[in-house]
């Protein structure tokens, strides 16, 4: 049995993810930051999946908004170790969204925060996985990017500059390590249909049917797809980038309705 480790598991895209790989099979590893809210999903995902291991670990990216926290890093990986668990596939799903970030308004430290954990501490997930991956003759790794590493939306430069970075990653990473038999990939979400569009009903009412030509926001399992198809099909595949957005990114201006 494969096992994939998911890092941001407890709430959102995440849990596609999660499902799409126990449906399939995988044993699950999967990573959320407030311990009990991992227990509680843990024994959820064991409920509705019975047939598959599943692990939770409470997980947070730093220790302050300079440092990563890299020697949990290490402990999950030594507890995995310890367990006789190998990840053949890691799906880099979690995120600082860095909502809000105002130029002339934010500290430093705040960009800090979002580099750290969107790039620094995925590296450190990475490093720690593909050390394994190599010594077992392979494995893949799937980064949940956004179409904002092309396109800017406001007030996030932080995000932005995080997703482009990531992006870089993976194509490194991707180089470095297809001599090991590992894949490095990445999923480019546009708008996804979380708890967040939903308490921003105007913004989901107006913003998708002008500026995708699919007219629509992505669910979970469409991202999840995407995912999946990278780690469990896309044999000749790595450094490459798939856009699951409905068309956003390629769409020049607004398109307005109709006069009727
Ligand atoms: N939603 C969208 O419209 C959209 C669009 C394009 C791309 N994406 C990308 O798709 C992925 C999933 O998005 P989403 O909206 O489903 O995410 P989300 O609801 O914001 O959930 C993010 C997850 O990341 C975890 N997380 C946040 N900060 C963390 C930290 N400092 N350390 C460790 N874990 C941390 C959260 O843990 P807790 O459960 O503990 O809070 C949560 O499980 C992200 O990579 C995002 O950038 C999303």
């Amino acid at each position: 049995m494969k096992t994939v480790l998911i890092t941001g598991a407890c709430i959102n895209t995440g849990v596609a993810i999660v499902e799409k790989f126990a449906a399939a099979g995988y044993g699950i590893v999967f990573t959320g930051r407030a311990v009990e809210k991992v227990k509680a999903k843990e024994k959820e995902y064991q409920a509705k999946f019975p047939n598959v291991p599943v692990t939770g670990y409470a997980l947070d990216s730093l220790l302050d908004e300079r440092t990563v926290d890299e020697a949990a890093v290490f402990m999950l990986f030594a507890d995995l170790d310890a367990k006789g668990i190998f990840v053949e596939t890691l799906v880099l799903n979690a995120a600082d969204q860095g909502l809000g970030q105002r130029v002339f308004e934010n500290p430093l430290t705040d960009l800090m925060k979002v580099i750290n954990t969107n790039v620094v501490w995925n590296y450190c997930l990475c490093e720690h996985a593909a050390k394994r991956m190599k010594e077992n003759g392979g494995g893949n790794i799937v980064f949940i990017n956004s179409n904002t590493a092309y396109r800017a939306i406001p007030d996030r430069i932080a995000y932005e500059a995080s997703k482009g970075g990531q992006l870089g990653l993976m194509r490194g990473l991707a180089l470095d390590l297809g001599k090991y038999n590992i894949r490095v990939n990445a999923v480019l979400p546009g708008m996804i249909k979380t708890d967040r569009w939903e308490k921003n009903p105007e913004f989901y009412a107006n913003v998708p049917s002008r500026f995708t030509p699919l007219g629509d926001v992505a669910v979970g399992e469409d991202v999840a797809d995407a995912v999946y198809y990278f780690a469990a099909m896309a044999r000749n595949t790595t450094g490459a980038e798939l856009v699951v957005d409905g068309g956003n990114t390629i769409q020049l201006y607004p398109v307005l309705p109709e006069n009727k």
